[in-house]
Formats: C-alpha cells, sequence, structure tokens
C-alpha cells in the first residue's frame, strides 16, 4: 500500500492508502477525523467541507494520491487553531445564533462560511448577499435562515 504524506490539522502525518483512496475515508476511517461528514460521497451535499490550503474542498472528491506533503488540510477539528483560539469567530456566532439542530451538517457549513468569509475578504470587500446566496450546503433540518445570520456576525469577527 503506498504512503501519503500530508500535513493536516497543523502537523506533518503518514497513512498507507491506495492512491485512489477518497481523502474524506482517509481522514474519517483511517486517521480517525470524523468532523467532515460523509453524506453524499459525490461531491453534492457538501457535508464534508474542509479547507485545503485555504480554501473550501470537498474530501470525498480527492483521491488521496492527488495531494503533496506541503499541502495543509484542515478540518473542522483544526479551524480554532486557525484563529489562535478555542473556538474559530464562525464558530462562536454559530453559537450565539443556535443555528444547529441536528447537527450532522454543521462542520461542512462553517468550514464553507470561513472559506467564503476569507475568500472575500482577500479581495479586501466584506460578504454580499450574493456570496451567502452561492453556498450550496445542504441542510436537511433547514437552519438556512440561521446559518446566514451567523455567517455575517462571524465575518464581523474574522
Ligand atoms: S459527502 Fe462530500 S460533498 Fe457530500
Ligand atoms: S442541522 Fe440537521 S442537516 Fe443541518
Amino acid at each position: 500500500m503506498p504512503e501519503h504524506t500530508f500535513r493536516l490539522n497543523g502537523e506533518r502525518i503518514t497513512v498507507d492508502a491506495a492512491d485512489d483512496e477518497r481523502l474524506l475515508c482517509v481522514l474519517r476511517d483511517l486517521l480517525g477525523v470524523t468532523g467532515p461528514k460523509d453524506g453524499c460521497g459525490i461531491n453534492v451535499c457538501e457535508a464534508c467541507a474542509s479547507h485545503l490550503d485555504g480554501k473550501a474542498v470537498h474530501p470525498c472528491a480527492i483521491p488521496v494520491g492527488r495531494l503533496k506533503a506541503t499541502d495543509e488540510v484542515t478540518t473542522i477539528e483544526g479551524l480554532p487553531a486557525t484563529a489562535g483560539a478555542d473556538l474559530h469567530p464562525m464558530q462562536q456566532d454559530w453559537l450565539g445564533q443556535d443555528v444547529a439542530q441536528c447537527g450532522y451538517c454543521q462542520p461542512g457549513q462553517i468550514m464553507t462560511a470561513a472559506a467564503v468569509v476569507r475568500r472575500a475578504a482577500a479581495k479586501g470587500r466584506e460578504i454580499t448577499d450574493a456570496d451567502l446566496d452561492g453556498i450550496r450546503t445542504i441542510c436537511r433540518c433547514g437552519t438556512y435562515f440561521r446559518i446566514r445570520e451567523a455567517i455575517k456576525a462571524g465575518a464581523a469577527m474574522m
């Protein structure tokens, strides 16, 4: 079985897996990192959303063999450290808005939201309604209104 080395939540890790094994399975089943959820498994629902070098990606659609040793994968478990806090501002405001219902989609929602806000900030602007409309992370509990409010509040703190 080939070895794959990359950075995960600030640490360099090496794991044995077939080249075409999905990163989501490597994270969840081989490394025990279960924050990214296995929703659809086909790059649609975004329940698995995580960051690759700061950009939102869907690990269910990334073969682990594609990762380089310098690639930094961040899951919801590693998000607070990127803000140097116990909770990332987006997580704080998620709690403030009492967003979660069943909770299944929420790690993906937060990781997607943090990436969208970061992308807007890199362009020197605040998030817009169009940015929020562009988020397609599925919530079967229908928490969309509170998600939008939490993203706006979290963006103000980032
Ligand atoms: S589980 Fe990855 S997009 Fe649905
Ligand atoms: S909170 Fe239940 S799926 Fe989103």
